[in-house]
């Protein structure tokens, strides 16, 4: 049973002068729907408040409104002179709609008790649901009855601010389920304008929680960009699927207009605080990733931590036999000093499957790769630390072993970096002669002394000849 309305308050007068929730661009928006209707259409609504737009419905035909006509805690802080929470705005909606020289057939219900026997729709608006099972709930009703004409327009469906809805719209265009009218509507302006598109027959299957999720929706939002697959990847952000999030932003075609849609977007989002630093790095990485023609690293990877970021980007972010990025890894290796000799080599990590040996490598495999190196192999002396165990889980092309007990495989070297350590160690003489048996091709070797290189690149070759010699 609902609370008893206060009947002083159905006057015309007491409304506020607009009453609807709906801005004028929203409006304009509608009315230019509208127009495409047929004569005597027949309009559902669900979410009429008190009746605002539901008027301009009426007008264009065979009007039905759902809603629970609750006046709800909100309701009230808005408008605290109309109604106590818990009211009944029923009374109101239909002296307004009466006033107005309107009518509409009331179906006072929650969404997800309503059920429609009604036939054929020509137009469907949804304004009420905060939540997808919700906005499920509605269309489960009506969708049979929506036709290849007929227009279903989904308040939210373009707000970033609700990610899941905005995410579920663009599925389904992906997919074909629905086809996005084109409004030139303005930017501010986030209601979805839908018609059935050729697999409208599968909608069943996407009203479901099994139906999130799946492949980067690339279809253009109404201004041509590509806002729904960047909702996209700010939900998975928010979900705390970062490594998800890189890769699809790393598949995302490059496109400038990115970076301004992504600036845009990032100020609606509502993301919790834990996500938030992978969020700022998503957004430094993106802006680098479609400000340039060909993404260049031009600074030493040990200067900053974005340089680091960028590099690791530049170089990992677009290789075809897997990658992940991890930047909490990155800083860590970062924040260590790790990078310093990655940078000291600089361009010579440059797609090279690199094989370090020596004591305390750290995280070192984390900044070779940012680096560019294609792969890192660590050979560890001491004991294997938790960093080196850390960058190993964390990126596919790392590994470290202990040299004590190296694997059965070796793996590819183009270059063998001895650190602080000399090739007649007795754990790295059989280790250089089983990393690079006699005849195969002589992997490049440099020494390296407290950071600083011992043997540069022409005499590593003949360095090597001559140790093997001995
Ligand atoms: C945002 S308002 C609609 C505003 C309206 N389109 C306008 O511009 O004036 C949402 C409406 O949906 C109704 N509503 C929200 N959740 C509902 C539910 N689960 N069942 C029925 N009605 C609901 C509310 O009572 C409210 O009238």
């Amino acid at each position: 049973m609902q609370a008893a309305h206060n009947v002083d308050k159905t006057s015309v007068q007491a409304l506020p002068e607009q009453p609807r929730m709906m801005g004028n661009a929203d409006v304009a928006l509608i009315l230019q729907i509208l127009e495409k209707c047929p004569p005597d259409a027949c309009l559902i609504e669900f979410g009429s408040w008190l009746g605002g737009v539901s008027r301009l419905l009426a007008e264009h035909g065979r009007l039905h409104v759902v809603d629970h006509f609750i006046w709800s805690d909100l309701n009230a802080s808005a408008h605290p002179d109309l109604l106590a929470p818990g009211a009944s705005f029923r009374p109101m909606f239909e002296v307004y709609l009466s006033a107005a020289g309107q009518a509409a057939t009331v179906h006072e219900c929650e969404f997800e008790a309503f059920e429609w026997t009604g036939g054929a729709l020509d137009f469907c608006l949804i304004d009420g649901p905060r939540d997808l099972p919700t906005l499920w709930a509605c269309l489960r009703q009506v969708q049979a009855d929506l036709k290849p004409d007929s227009h279903l327009l989904i308040k939210h469906g373009l707000n970033p601010a609700r990610l899941d809805l905005m995410c579920w719209v663009g599925r389904l265009l992906q997919d074909g389920v629905a086809r996005l009218v084109q409004t030139g509507q303005p930017r501010w302006c986030n209601i979805a304008v839908l018609t059935p598109g050729p697999n409208w027959g599968d909608l069943p299957a996407y009203l479901q929680e099994s139906a999130q999720g799946g492949a980067l929706a690339l279809v253009d939002d109404p201004w041509g960009g590509k806002g729904f697959a960047l909702v996209q990847l700010a939900r998975r952000l928010r979900d705390d699927r970062a490594r998800a999030a890189f890769q699809g932003l790393a598949a995302l075609p490059r496109n400038a207009a990115h970076i301004r849609d992504w600036d845009v977007m990032e100020h609606q989002l509502d993301l919790p605080a834990e996500v938030q630093m992978n969020t700022a790095i998503f957004a430094e990485l993106l802006s680098f990733q479609n400000s340039q023609s060909d993404m260049k690293c031009a600074r030493p990877v040990d200067q900053s931590l974005t340089w680091a970021l960028r590099g690791f980007w530049a170089t990992q972010s677009q290789r075809a036999d897997g990658w992940s990025f991890e930047p909490n890894l990155l800083a860590q290796a970062f924040a260590a000093g790790d990078m310093a000799l990655p940078a000291l080599l600089g361009a010579d990590c440059l797609g090279q499957d690199i094989v370090e040996i020596g004591r305390d490598l750290g995280m070192s495999g984390a900044g070779f790769l940012a680096a560019g190196a294609k792969s890192y192999t660590g050979f560890e002396l001491g004991a294997l630390g938790e960093g080196a165990r850390d960058t190993a889980a964390g990126f596919a092309s790392v590994s470290y072993h202990s040299a004590l007990t190296p694997p059965q495989d070796m793996p590819p070297i183009d270059l063998i970096l001895l650190r602080d350590v000399g090739a007649d160690h007795s754990l790295v003489a059989p280790l250089l002669t089983r990393l690079a048996p006699k005849g195969a091709n002589v992997p490049e070797i440099i020494h390296l002394e407290d950071g600083k290189l011992r043997a540069v690149r022409s005499q590593r070759t003949a360095h090597w000849k001559r140790e093997k010699a001995r």
